[in-house]
């Protein structure tokens, strides 16, 4: 089965992205988590992205395509996938379905997550995440089990991503409405649009999305 998640900055993408790939046994792959390790390690990726994520604009569309392609041949995506964060333009997703075709795979689910602004800021605000592995947690809703310790790793402090700034915030919001939102109606013309309530317990929403996918 093939996925992808949509849904605004903060919207439970990653959380719900995590759950999902651990009860159908498939990969995921999050650009973001890409670029923030390509950040991290200084590559050649890193230092063209640094900037523009920094001030919540979007990486040009072929870099993100090109770690797309580079990935999907992968053995591991050979039974299914999920895609979080990406596509996020039309032509990433024009993109996306010309990769699919040459290799005869295409969409089966795209889950769009509907949050209202007031709920995204209340978790971006609360969001941590693991320096090194990447693990995200939030100080209420998801809290470490030893304070502000990966319960996955050890790493300790965690960290709060450069890009949840208010600011930043503000200025992913405006990237988001202004290009993603219309991967909807995109998705929406081939019948694959699966739209989530992602108002609730994290448990919740997890129930909904199984219930639209049927797994
Ligand atoms: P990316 O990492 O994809 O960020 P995003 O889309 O803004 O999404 P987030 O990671 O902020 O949120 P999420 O929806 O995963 O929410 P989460 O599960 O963490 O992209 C970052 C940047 O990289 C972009 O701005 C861009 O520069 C670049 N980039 C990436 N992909 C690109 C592309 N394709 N093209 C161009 N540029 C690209 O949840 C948020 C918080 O809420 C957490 O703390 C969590 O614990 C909590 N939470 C989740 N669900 C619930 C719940 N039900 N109840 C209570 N709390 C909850």
């Amino acid at each position: 089965m093939n996925i992808i998640f949509l849904g605004p900055p903060g919207a439970g993408k990653g959380t719900q992205a995590q759950r999902l790939i651990a009860r159908l046994g498939i990969p995921q792959l999050s650009t973001g988590d890409v670029l923030r390790k390509a950040v991290a390690a200084g590559t050649e990726l890193g230092k063209q992205a640094k900037a523009l994520m920094e001030a919540g604009k979007l990486v040009p569309d072929e870099v993100v395509n090109g770690i797309v392609d580079g990935a999907i041949d992968g053995p591991a995506f050979a039974n299914g996938f999920l895609l979080d964060g990406y596509p996020r333009t039309v032509p990433q997703a024009e993109a996306l379905d010309a990769m699919l075709k040459k290799r005869g795979k295409r969409i089966d689910h795209v889950i769009d997550l509907e949050v209202p602004t007031e709920v995204i800021v209340d978790r971006i605000s609360g969001r941590r995440t693991c320096p090194k592995c990447s693990a995200g947690y939030h100080v209420t809703s998801q809290p470490p089990k030893v304070a502000d310790t990966c319960d996955k790793c050890g790493t300790s402090p965690l960290s709060v991503r450069a890009d949840d700034a208010p600011d930043r915030v503000r200025q992913r919001m405006v990237e988001y409405s202004s290009k993603t939102a219309l991967l909807t109606g995109y998705y929406k013309a081939q019948g694959v649009v699966r739209t989530i309530d992602g108002v609730g317990s994290m448990e919740e929403i997890e129930q909904r999305i199984s219930k639209a996918i049927g797994r």
